[in-house]
């Protein structure tokens, strides 16, 4: 996690239904004293900071990752808000079963500010979409998407607003989705109900 966490409390407020099917089992970050953390442990969820910083390069950094999220024994990692792009070391273990949040329509606007760049590209219609986490930037294996209109009136942050109410519900209801059902993935194709 890198920001205020409203993700991750839409999951955490999802897992309370018994229904939901998954418990957050950890919650970690790359920088410390952000909002999601204390989240997090106000909900007594186990909490880790690795911070880049603390590290001698990105290799290590990934190595570190990879272990400690290893020891939580997750069955399924969500890197919703995470800024950082994880490594080898850590898709060696968790590919295929990391997704991540990306506040557009992929393929369009990969990167820090997507709704920023559809503001500016005068896209009517944006989104969100879930995607299963690779070694590029926003371009992994699509698992769902959400569309979201563009006012005529937004600025930056009216629209990432708006776009988080739906990224929020679409993360809730296809991560519970991805807990409760067997997925397999082919090439970029995610398909529930296999064994
Ligand atoms: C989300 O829109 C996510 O897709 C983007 O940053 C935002 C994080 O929001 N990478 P939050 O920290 O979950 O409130």
């Amino acid at each position: 996690m890198s920001g205020s966490g409203s993700n991750l409390q839409a999951l955490i407020d999802a897992t309370t239904s018994p229904d939901f099917g998954a418990q957050v089992v950890a919650v970690g970050a790359d920088r410390p004293g952000i909002e999601a953390l204390d989240r997090a442990e106000r909900h007594g969820i186990d909490t880790f900071c690795l911070p880049l910083a603390d590290f001698d390069d990105r290799v290590a950094w990934d190595v570190a990752l990879a272990d400690e999220v290893a020891s939580h024994a997750p069955d399924l990692i969500v890197l919703a808000g995470f800024m950082k792009l994880t490594g080898p070391a850590f898709l060696a273990l968790f590919g295929g079963r990391t997704v991540n949040t990306h506040p557009a329509l992929s393929p369009s606007f990969p990167g820090m500010h997507a709704p920023r760049d559809a503001l500016e590209h005068g896209v009517k219609i944006t989104g969100a979409t879930l995607f299963v986490v690779d070694q590029g930037m926003d371009t992994g294996p699509i698992v769902a998407q959400v569309a979201v209109p563009v006012l005529p009136d937004d600025d930056e942050s009216t629209l990432h607003e708006r776009i988080k109410v739906s990224e929020r519900q679409m993360l809730v209801d296809w991560v519970g989705r991805m807990a409760r059902e067997n997925f397999t993935l082919t090439d970029r194709t995610l398909t529930f109900g296999e064994s």
